[in-house]
């Protein structure tokens, strides 16, 4: 069970939804219905909407330049939960719009909230998702979705404390464990952090010493959990038949146990579909492990070059020498 306190928002919010901008809505689709196998709940000229459970919208694309993340979407339990992270938003000074009753059908809620969280990733804040009576239409049996919310966002910064006390100032978020992982010559530093009963919604990763950041993009993956181990094979086998390339192949991970592999997606980050992650247990549990390795095994990347290792990971170091010059936002000081 996921634990509550009165006073603590740990337990009340979770990930919702994924708000993409992207011009390969083609690509989008191919990956997202034929690949991952979800069921495509909505389709126009502009818009791709899907779901993976009850919800009417989780993964949503929408025609744009950026190909990045337009926004990350935060289900909060009810009102009061709310309250409390919109009282300390604004006691940071953190502005805070309403979003346009346009932009909350694009997403499949009621209405929501948005602010400028770090990075500049947009983050909205709702209470009400609209859901769906249709029966799914997947290629798959199952995400794992609930009290855990959608899956994960990996995020890479030049400013990871910064960023790891916002999450823990404004959403009570628990550090789980930390991953250090030699990588082109820098260590890499990940922090592991939980909103709720899933071992991760958020992880944090950033280079030891001289701070840079050669990811482009507000995140460097999103995750999604496979109900069972034959869903995540069946989709491996769908990518790869249908010529999507595999940033990381198959492996596992250490601290959630999570057998995973990483897609890379036509906006040229990354997807992660996993299966078997574990919750935590919140008695007894101490953020004290510290594992060497980001995978137990496997994880290679499909085209194995050095660079291209680099690439997919974290990027190489000439980008990450421009990034280095660049101002990255933090909403708190
Ligand atoms: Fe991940």
């Amino acid at each position: 069970m996921t634990e509550k306190h009165p006073h603590s928002l740990f337990g009340a919010v979770r990930m919702g939804y994924v708000l993409i901008e992207s011009e390969k809505i083609d690509e989008w689709r191919r990956l997202l219905k034929q690949g991952l196998g979800m069921h495509l709940a909505h389709e126009d000229s502009a818009t791709l909407a899907f779901r993976v459970d009850e919800h009417a919208r989780r993964v949503i694309v929408a025609r744009g330049p950026s190909e990045d993340f337009a926004a990350a979407g935060l289900q909060v339990d009810d009102g009061q939960a709310l309250g409390v992270i919109m009282g300390r938003l604004r006691d940071r000074g953190i502005a805070v719009e309403a979003g346009t009753e346009e932009e909350s059908t694009l997403r499949g809620v009621k209405s929501f909230y948005r602010f400028k969280g770090p990075k500049g990733m947009a983050l909205e804040l709702y209470t009400e998702p609209l859901l769906a009576d249709e029966p799914l239409n997947m290629l798959t049996s199952a995400f794992v979705t609930g009290a855990s919310g959608l899956g994960h966002l990996a995020i890479t910064t030049r400013l990871p404390e910064k960023m790891l006390r916002f999450w823990q100032e404004i959403f009570d978020a628990r550090l789980s464990d930390r991953i250090s992982q030699p990588m082109g010559g820098a260590m890499l530093d990940i922090s592991f952090l939980r909103l709720n009963e899933r071992h991760h919604s958020i992880a944090i990763a950033a280079t030891r010493g001289l701070r840079i950041d050669p990811i482009r993009t507000k995140a460097q993956h999103f995750n999604l959990l496979a109900a069972t181990m034959d869903d995540l094979v069946n989709a491996y086998g769908r990518l790869r038949d249908l010529g999507c390339e595999m940033a990381h192949e198959i492996g596992q991970h250490p601290n959630d146990r999570e057998v995973s592999f990483y897609v890379l997606t036509p906006s040229g980050f990354e997807l992660e579909l996993g299966w078997d992650a574990l919750k935590v247990e919140e008695a007894g549990w101490k953020p004290t492990a510290h594992y060497n390795a980001i995978s137990l095994w496997g994880h290679r990347p499909q085209r194995a070059s050095l660079l291209r290792g680099i690439g997919t990971h974290l990027g190489n170091a000439v980008r990450g020498a421009k990034n280095a010059l660049r101002p990255e936002y933090s909403p708190i000081r």
